[in-house]
């Protein structure tokens, strides 16, 4: 493309409508300055190096700080053990390394930076950049497949040194190792040595506790061949297959629960931490509802003995949930409830109930439900907590959990993302009181409320 074809594209209202669409859809802070560095003529950049660089950090925000790196290892080499806790500084270091992109200064940022560039010239750039903006899931999930994270978890090598050891092609290597080096996956020397980085280090080898390798196998096995059906599902408004239905639900989110346990570590920790579990002196009854994993009841059990905790879930899906209790040492505390929310009888008396990542799947009329059946579960003064991807009032931002309602698009019949005043509205319906908001680390606040 030439720079005189570009060129002739500009004017000040188109330049206009580039920013609004800009801040519609979220970018990053560093955005601004490396797009002025993007140059379709520039050879001397190679195009994955500007492209996916810019792609992945606007999707996940910028790149890994070292501090940030260093809690991470830290985090890591701590492990989600049984026993052992994080602290809330490395929660929100797991979490700023993940999950920066939702800030509200990022997107402050963001603007001011558009406001500048809004007086350049528009160029198709940003457009091209979203055309392959499928390749990082996709590379990173060959690179787990082909086992190059486990392989060089055991020190740096050569391409050719990776093929021998995991039989995968020379070529095919090559290619994904060096776009995974682009975008900041793996280091390279001029010896042609790959070796990891903090961040795929603690993210990327599969037997890590932290470990989000298995999700992006699954992600293009299970997520993405809906998303093919995209166009489809928009025409419809109904999507290829119902994951909020028992089935094939159950066979989904077994395959996806462990692989998202660092998305809702942290927050159950900090929710844990925000009620003072580790002072209780006295039995506490947590309902974890869509237990799934089991995460929000296991962090708020190894915060104290003294918590005792309820998991629903689908009857197909509580096997997953009790290996993981058993994994995670917290298996004698946890009973177990089979059946769908809609049916399921959760019991009374609960001082927490925890609704982790479940509202955007049931839609709105069955998450009124729920959290009116909660409510009676729950003990006078008991705690409601919800994780979940908010959106603001007038959903326009944060991008992720836009993309997050599309998602729900694809999967459910019913799913949305939804914003804190919508949710508030449904609780209070319900009966609870205080509804409010607890920063944590995870894609979004958790909303409290309480019974009172
Ligand atoms: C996205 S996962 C969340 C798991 C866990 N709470 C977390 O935050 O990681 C949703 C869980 O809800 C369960 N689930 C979804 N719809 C359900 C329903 N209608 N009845 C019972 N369980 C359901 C799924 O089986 C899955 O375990």
């Amino acid at each position: 493309m030439s720079k005189t074809a570009s060129n002739s594209a500009v004017n000040a209202s188109q330049a206009q409508i580039s920013q609004n669409k800009m801040n519609q859809t979220g970018c990053s802070r560093g955005l601004s300055a490396d797009s002025k560095k993007v140059d379709p003529e520039n050879k001397s950049m190679s195009a994955i190096n500007t492209t996916a660089n810019i792609v992945l950090r606007r999707a996940f925000g910028s790149r890994i700080k070292p501090r940030v790196a260093w809690i991470t290892n830290e985090v890591v080499r701590r492990g989600f053990s049984p026993g052992e806790s994080l602290t809330a500084e490395d929660s929100a270091a797991l979490y700023k390394s993940r999950f920066r992109f939702a800030s509200e200064n990022h997107l402050r940022n963001c603007r001011s930076s558009m406001k500048t560039s809004a007086k350049n010239q528009v160029t198709p750039e940003r457009l091209m950049q979203f055309g392959f903006a499928y390749a990082p899931p996709l590379v990173i999930g060959a690179a787990v497949s082909n086992k190059v994270f486990d392989s060089l978890a055991g020190g740096a090598k050569t391409v050719a040194q990776l093929s021998k050891e995991t039989g995968a092609s020379v070529r095919g290597l090559r290619a994904i190792m060096n776009a995974l080096v682009a975008l900041e996956l793996l280091k390279k020397d001029r010896h042609g040595n790959f070796s990891l980085t903090p961040e795929s280090e603690a993210f990327l080898v599969s037997n890590k506790p932290s470990t989000l390798a298995g999700f992006f196998p699954m992600n293009m096995k299970r997520l993405i061949p809906l998303w093919l059906k995209l166009d489809e599902t928009v025409r419809t408004g109904r999507p290829a297959e119902a994951r909020n239905e028992e089935h094939p639900g159950t066979e989904f989110f077994t395959e996806l629960v462990e692989n998202i346990i660092p998305m809702s570590y942290g927050s159950a920790n900090a929710l844990g931490d925000h009620l003072k579990l580790a002072k209780t002196k006295t039995e506490t009854r947590v309902l974890d509802l869509a237990a799934g994993s089991g995460i929000w009841g296991i962090v708020l059990a190894q915060k104290s003995p003294h918590v005792r905790v309820t998991a629903v879930d689908w009857a197909g899906m509580i096997p997953t949930t009790k290996r993981i209790t058993q994994k995670f040492g917290v298996g004698n505390r946890f009973q177990f409830i089979e059946g769908d929310l809609r049916e399921a009888d959760f019991g009374s008396g609960y001082d927490i109930a925890t609704l982790g990542h479940i509202l955007h799947s049931e839609g709105e009329e069955r998450s009124r439900n729920l959290l009116k059946k909660t409510f009676r579960a729950l003990k006078s003064g008991g705690t409601i907590a919800i994780g979940e991807w908010l959106v603001n009032d007038d959903r326009t931002e944060p991008l992720p959990s836009l993309m997050f309602a599309v998602n729900m698009l694809v999967n459910t019949e019913h799913g949305d993302t939804f914003s804190f005043n919508e949710i508030k509205s449904w609780l209070e319906e319900a009966g609870f009181k205080k509804a409010r908001t607890l920063g944590a680390p995870g894609p979004s606040p958790l909303i409290l409320a309480t019974k009172r």
